[in-house]
């Protein structure tokens, strides 16, 4: 099997392509990657000269280019993680979420529909995408798969763009898809402008901690190992058409989490107790700020045997440890010293 992780070389697509290369050497896995700002093949070093691993450099917005990488390869699967992900940049630039998030995903359709030519036998779509497209939940309720869309901001708008595109291409042509929504991951080789490793690194350097409005928006938290291990899992034994909601059952305040994070950084960095939390400070809102994501994973859990594998408590203690014993890498994104590694390494 030819499989293509488009988007392997950022956070999430980095521990999903791990994951599939050391699990199935009888695959071949090539991951495809434009290398944007939040790329950075630093985080698969450990897989980089495996045989059954290609990284090819490419835009998905490139019609051209995708045209004749699926007519060369012929992938029999498509993992598509490859977006602009960052909704504090989708406020300032919202064409470059429509671009690649809505138009690259429908070149992708377009491509695996036109190498296929509707025999699609044993050949999957996997479009992955976030539970942000709901919108925003009060207090009580958790998003189901068939709560109702209501992205507020241009990132979840584009997302959901996506959705309904990859969706729409199953029901016109026949195309086999599959969808996931999952909640905020967090865990090793997250790119420091996310909460949780920007947070790590303003603690270690004793710099603020911005907490926007109240620090009351609330978010359900998945370690990215487990959300790799779903998509692994979604991807072979999932029902084609279905989509699943993946998440923690695990909700924390912003500014809940951002004291437990405090705590434990104290514990690790052998400072008092309480020395961290003096660092918070709260900041402006975000315009279009969703006031609570939840996720219900009880389908995924019923029909596929997934349920999360650590508290976050471990998770967090498990991510911490990765960022102090990997200052390098940390340093490396921070300078933009990673973004010399292709050149590097494949130039
Ligand atoms: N991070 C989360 O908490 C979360 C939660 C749910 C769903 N998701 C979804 O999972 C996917 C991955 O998220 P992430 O947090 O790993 O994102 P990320 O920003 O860390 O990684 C995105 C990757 O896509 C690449 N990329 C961007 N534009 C590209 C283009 N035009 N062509 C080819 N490659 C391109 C980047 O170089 C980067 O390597 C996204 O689709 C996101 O919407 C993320």
């Amino acid at each position: 099997m030819n499989i293509l992780v488009t988007g392997g070389a950022g956070f999430i697509g980095s521990h999903v392509v791990r994951r599939l290369v050391n699990t199935y050497p009888n695959y071949h896995i090539f991951n495809l990657d434009a290398l944007t700002y939040a790329g950075n093949l630093e985080n698969l070093t450990d897989v980089e000269s495996a045989s059954n691993y290609t990284f090819i450099k490419g835009d998905i917005t490139d019609v051209d280019f995708i045209d004749a990488l699926f007519v060369e390869h012929k992938f029999d699967g498509v993992i598509h993680l490859a977006a602009e992900s960052h909704v504090d940049r989708s406020i300032t630039d919202p064409m470059a979420f429509v671009k690649t998030n809505v138009m690259g995903t429908v070149h992708l359709l377009n491509a695996f529909k036109s190498v296929w030519q509707d025999n699609y036998k044993g050949k999957r779509f996997y479009h992955v995408s976030t539970d942000e497209v709901y919108g925003s939940l009060g207090k009580t309720g958790l998003f189901t798969e068939t709560t109702s869309y209501d992205p507020n901001s241009p990132y979840s708008a584009s997302k959901a763009s996506s959705d309904h595109f990859v969706r729409a291409y199953g029901e016109t042509y026949g195309m086999p898809y599959v969808i996931s929504n999952c909640s905020n991951n967090y865990g090793p080789n997250h790119f420091p402008e996310k909460l949780i490793p920007l947070f790590i690194n303003n603690i270690i350097q004793n710099k603020p901690l911005p907490v926007y409005g109240d620090g009351n928006y609330t978010r359900d938290w998945l370690f990215v190992e487990d959300h790799a291990r779903a998509i692994d899992l979604v991807f072979h034994d999932g029902n084609n058409g279905e989509t699943y909601n993946i998440g923690g059952f695990n909700e924390w305040t912003n500014l809940n989490l951002v004291k437990l994070l405090c705590q434990q950084m104290d514990e690790k960095l052998g400072r008092p107790t309480g020395e961290s939390e003096k660092l918070i400070t709260y900041v402006k809102d975000r315009p279009g700020h969703d006031l609570r994501y939840a996720i219900d994973s009880t389908k995924i859990n019923k029909e596929l045997g997934w349920k999360p594998s650590v508290t976050f408590e471990e998770g967090l203690a498990k991510t911490i440890d990765w960022y102090l014993e990997n200052e390098e890498w940390l340093s490396s994104v921070t300078s933009g010293a990673y973004q010399a590694y292709y050149k590097k390494q494949y130039q």
